[in-house]
């Protein structure tokens, strides 16, 4: 009975979680499910085609497009001398075709006269190379005159388009990433930036970065440079410090560009369109951003797929873990560019498997997504990518097999519109499972520096966990250390090396208010600056978990190390925590064939209302992480399903969507009374299932 209730409990938990995160966008009508977009270059193009191609575009099915990406060369063509003209045309005939336009700010291609002028604003590499016109992304993000140009150009922008309602909403710039930048200027931001965080104390500085180790002492912040990664051993405090600003270089450019158009565009959204990449540091940094949107390819050389033509297909979770990770951040996402067949840039750059374009839209449908955008129409017919594949061929006029797998979605997606239900009508099993991840790039910069073992990797440790949790069915949300955990049953805290004890404490308060936390290896060994408390090793998690560390230890991958749990042996060698657990623990897993033969590596313990479990080691192959989150989630009563890897399952409008990335097909046991929408029961390879829940 207690069971029973302890279930009950957890499933409203799941219900009034998804409904407090997930509620949909001021920006989008949920009833149109997912808006589908491609990109096009009106000054690629002569303009005598721009209707021709506006009208094709709408009658595949796109409802909206987006201009002006890299076009500040042709919108002031001179210093202070703007035209729009073009793009109010260009705009007028994209109205003509019911298709909305997001805008963008090209600051990513400063035009020449610009570059000439000022070539102060050039980024700078650390071996003293400055980039120049002729590509792309040459401009320092730290240079204020770069800024104040780019200021300049956006404002007449959106002082032009603002009030417009043909334009629905604005990227900025494109995939900016952060800068390692060795302009004079960045140097300069940097030491005002230590100034600002050590109140002007050097002092402080100091002991922050632990200069009294090796002479590395300053006696002011006009001393201090930009790190070099020539420098082996160089200071890691003080990279940690550096990433933080180069992070920072970049999220305030986006959010001083984001608030000058929110000076104009009163209905209109304003994004950007991160690539994934985690680590970096700054996706989701710039607060002025209405939500976040992140640009995916999937094929491009290496076999990241399953089976022998698995490049065809791609990862199975790359779309699925992005979708995790930016739709948290602010409810809702989007997607700006999706491949649609060959790209230009890849090691190799092979046609997707027949299917795969269309698996992928979806991919990204069933994690949220409010829109999905195609990148792009056209293939070029001269520049840096004429080889990458559009929606239609160099002809311009003829539909490739990846843009007739879009006009496929779109047909389906219009279809569904009919059975509209509101997003978070998700079954109460799946919502039931529900777990978050918490994340911190600082983690990865710090572990980084000292590895200790070749063979750690931050994020495939992650990984083994993500993995588990897809394979259970599970809506995953990676989320930020300041997030309300309470809405989630489960959350897992990996290798969060950076930590203090206002974070534990909080992590505590989780745990004994009905929290069940995973906390794993390396986790809260360090103070925020990368220096090591000066109390036993590991000692921050104690009041948390009740270990202690005996020590840790380090195998080499040729010859692993084997510890057992419930009868089963599983190899490690990248990192081992030996425990000493609190008198009221379960020991899980022990090491065995070790000269600490018997010793605890992974625990379970009670504590308040909610658990704790600690797990001291990473795996080999995962298989561990698997069994232990297996074993929690029994213990808890959460039900979990065993997709096969390859296969996802998610829920969104009171529908399910299964993904079969596998090269081989799947068959699906659709819930009692469900109705199949799109698709079949038997999954062929690049497949894709869409059904109705029941109610
Ligand atoms: C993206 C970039 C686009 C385009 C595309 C080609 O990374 O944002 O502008 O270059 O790659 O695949």
């Amino acid at each position: 009975m207690r069971k029973r209730l302890f279930l009950w409990l957890l499933l409203c938990m799941g219900a009034i979680a998804a409904s407090a995160q997930q509620a949909s966008s001021p920006w989008f009508d949920d009833k149109d499910l997912a808006l589908t977009g491609v990109y096009y270059y009106p000054e690629h193009w002569d303009e005598s085609q721009w209707e021709r191609d506006f009208k094709r575009m709408h009658e595949l099915g796109f409802e909206f497009t987006h201009f002006a990406e890299f076009a500040w060369a042709q919108l002031e063509p001179q210093e202070g001398v703007y035209d729009f003209a073009w793009l109010d045309r260009a705009v007028a005939l994209a109205a003509k075709y019911d298709l909305k336009v997001i805008m963008c700010t090209s600051t990513a291609t400063p035009p020449v006269w610009l570059t000439r002028k000022f070539p102060e604003i050039l980024l700078k590499h650390e071996d003293g190379t400055v980039l120049d016109h002729g590509a792309r992304q040459h401009a320092s993000f730290a240079s204020p005159l770069y800024r104040a140009l780019a200021y300049r150009m956006i404002e007449k922008l959106a002082q032009h388009y603002g009030n417009d309602p043909r334009i629905v909403g604005w990227q900025l710039d494109n995939e900016p990433g952060v800068q390692f930048d060795y302009n004079p200027k960045a140097e300069l931001a940097f030491r005002d930036f230590l100034r600002k965080k050590y109140k002007n104390d050097i002092q402080r500085l100091n002991d922050a970065w632990g200069t009294a180790f090796w002479s590395e002492v300053y006696s002011s912040f006009d001393e201090i440079t930009l790190p070099k990664r020539a420098q082996a051993f160089m200071n890691h405090h003080q990279i940690l410090d550096y990433r933080r600003f180069a992070a920072a270089q970049t999220n305030d450019f986006l959010n001083e560009q984001c608030l000058l158009i929110k000076k104009y565009a009163k209905n209109q959204w304003v994004t950007t369109n991160y690539i994934p990449n985690y680590e970096e540091g700054h996706i989701g940094g710039s607060p002025a951003l209405d939500f976040q949107s992140y640009t995916r390819y999937m094929v491009y050389g290496d076999n990241e797929g399953i089976g022998r033509r698995g490049y065809r297909v791609g990862n199975p979770l790359r779309i699925a873990w992005a979708n995790d990770f930016f739709r948290p951040i602010q409810g809702t996402y989007g997607v700006m560019e999706l491949q649609p067949g060959q790209v230009n840039w890849g090691s190799i750059n092979p046609q997707p498997l027949p299917g795969a374009v269309r698996l992928w839209i979806w991919s990204v449908f069933a994690g949220g997504a409010d829109f999905i955008c195609t990148y792009r129409y056209r293939q070029p017919l001269y520049g840096t990518e004429q080889y990458h594949y559009g929606i239609v061929g160099t002809d311009g006029m003829t539909v490739t097999p990846g843009g007739w797998e879009y006009a496929t979605f779109m047909k389906e997606i219009r279809q569904l519109r009919e059975h509209y239900a509101p997003r978070e009508e998700k079954p109460a099993d799946y919502l039931a499972r529900r777990t978050a991840i918490v994340f911190n790039p600082e983690n990865s910069w710090s572990i980084e520096r000292q590895k200790q073992n070749v063979t750690w990797n931050t994020l495939g440790h992650i990984e083994k966990y993500y993995r588990t949790l897809k394979s259970f069915g599970a809506p995953v949300d990676f989320v930020s250390e300041d997030k309300d955990l309470s809405d989630y049953p489960v959350v897992i805290v990996p290798a969060y090396q950076l930590a203090d004890k206002d974070l534990i404490a909080k992590w505590k308060t989780y745990v004994e208010q009905g929290g069940n936390l995973v906390v794993t290896c390396r986790t809260a060994q360090k103070d925020r600056y990368g220096r090591l408390p000066e109390i036993p090793f590991g000692g921050m998690l104690t009041p948390l978990t009740g270990n202690e560390m005996e020590f840790y230890d380090l195998l080499l991958p040729e010859n692993p190390g084997v510890l057992s749990m419930d009868g089963k042996e599983y190899t490690w060698n990248t990192w081992g925590e030996i425990l000493k657990p609190a008198s009221d623990a379960e020991v899980w897993g022990s090491y065995i064939r070790e000269f600490y033969e018997g010793k605890p590596a992974v625990t379970f313990r009670k504590a308040g209302k909610g658990t704790v479990t600690y797990v001291g080691v990473d795996s080999t192959d995962g298989r561990l992480e698997k069994d232990i989150l297996k074993k929690l989630y029994a213990r808890l009563d959460i039900p979990v399903m065993d997709l096969p890897y390859g296969v996802t399952l998610e829920y969104r409008n009171g529908l399910g969507i299964v993904l079969n990335y596998m090269d081989k097909p799947y068959h699906f046991d659709l819930p009692t009374g469900s109705e199949v929408l799109i698709g079949e029961t038997d999954i062929p390879t690049a497949g894709v299932l869409v059904f109705k829940v029941k109610k």
